[in-house]
């Protein structure tokens, strides 16, 4: 299937529209104007035999299974490596960033810089998803598909990316910008920056995980910025989405489970300039704000320790410290 795209010159509103309905363009495609449109997405691609391979890939399917969430000195260490690698794989994909690259193309190269280091793209085939990595553009609040989309001048795009070896994941994402952004949306990546670091700050052993979400929400409250609840962190290790839930808002549920030495988790809060209603499109992936008005994420996976929370995704070389205290 093919999907069209609009043409430079858009018709006037009682024109018919672009798209060769045969309906009026307001009455079509004119309330899309300025959103991000669909592009086409090419199928799946393969990963080589040489690489070792996690239980869904085959499938798309797998057996959740109980995970500690306090890890192993074994699953530790390698989770060190996954982080590492995600890392490095984020920082790289977020320098291709720039008006006119497709975000197929930063995917293509995603797919096998991991391959090359050694690791599985965690994504491809989860649960069906077709590629290597999620990039979402502006209204795109999480799992926006890459596609033949050109990036526009003063798009904003996230770039997600997770990898598999040693028998762990690491996931980690950032928001960058193509070419000149607006201060609107510039405010809004560094807050939104700030407020995952704000989150990272309040991990501490003996704490409840109902810190992290309060202190997202502090950070982000002055600026009257919604922080989005339908999507939230989550444990990581052996499988990539296991217990816990990490909710990037305060919510009375979280004030009893108390974060623990060696437990392991992501924080990566999605902020929207207006409000965090969201549709997912119908590649039953993409979620969109309803209202049309952008959003940025950032992620870090994390473990809890006796001291400060150990970034498994960060440190030198790590795409996301923007925040002045990271830089
Ligand atoms: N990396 C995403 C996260 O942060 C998960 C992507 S799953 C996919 O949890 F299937 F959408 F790719
Ligand atoms: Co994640
Ligand atoms: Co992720």
């Amino acid at each position: 299937m093919s999907i069209a795209t609009a043409p430079a010159a858009l018709p006037q509103a009682n024109e018919p529209c672009w798209c060769g309905s045969g309906r009026k363009y307001k009455r079509c495609h004119k309330k899309l104007e300025g959103r991000v449109l669909q592009g086409e997405v090419t199928p799946m691609r393969s990963v080589p035999d040489h690489i070792a391979r996690p239980p869904y890939a085959d499938t798309g399917e797998y057996e959740p299974w109980d995970e500690p969430m306090v890890k192993s000195p074994e699953v530790i260490e390698a989770m060190r490596r996954s982080g590492k690698v995600a890392s490095t794989v984020l920082r790289e994909a977020g320098a291709m960033v720039a008006p006119g690259i497709t975000t197929e193309e930063i995917d293509l190269y995603i797919h096998n810089r991991f391959i090359e280091l050694g690791a599985y793209p965690s994504t491809v085939n989860y649960h069906g998803y077709p590629k290597a990595s999620c990039t979402s553009i502006n209204e795109v609040i999480c799992h926006g598909i890459p596609d033949s989309r050109p990036l526009q001048d003063g798009d904003i795009c996230n770039i997600d990316v997770t990898g598999w070896i040693g028998g762990v994941h690491g996931d980690t994402n950032a928001t960058f910008f193509a070419g000149e952004v607006s201060p609107e949306s510039r405010q809004l990546v560094k807050v939104t920056e700030e407020a995952m670091w704000k989150g990272i700050e309040a991990v501490k052993a003996g704490r409840p995980l109902s810190d992290i979400g309060r202190a997202i929400e502090d950070h982000v409250k002055p600026y009257k910025y919604g922080v989005v609840k339908a999507f939230v962190g989550h444990g990581i290790g052996e499988q990539f989405h296991p217990p816990p839930q990490v909710l990037h808002y305060y919510d009375s549920r979280q004030d009893s489970v108390i974060m623990r030495p060696g437990m392991t988790f992501t924080i990566e809060p999605m902020i929207a300039l207006g409000s965090i209603g969201y549709k997912i499109w119908d590649d039953d992936w993409t979620a969109v704000t309803s209202d049309g008005k952008r959003t940025a994420q950032f992620e870090h996976t994390m473990m809890v320790t006796d001291g400060d929370a150990e970034v498994f995704t960060g440190g030198e070389g790590a795409a996301s410290p923007v925040a002045p205290w990271h830089r």
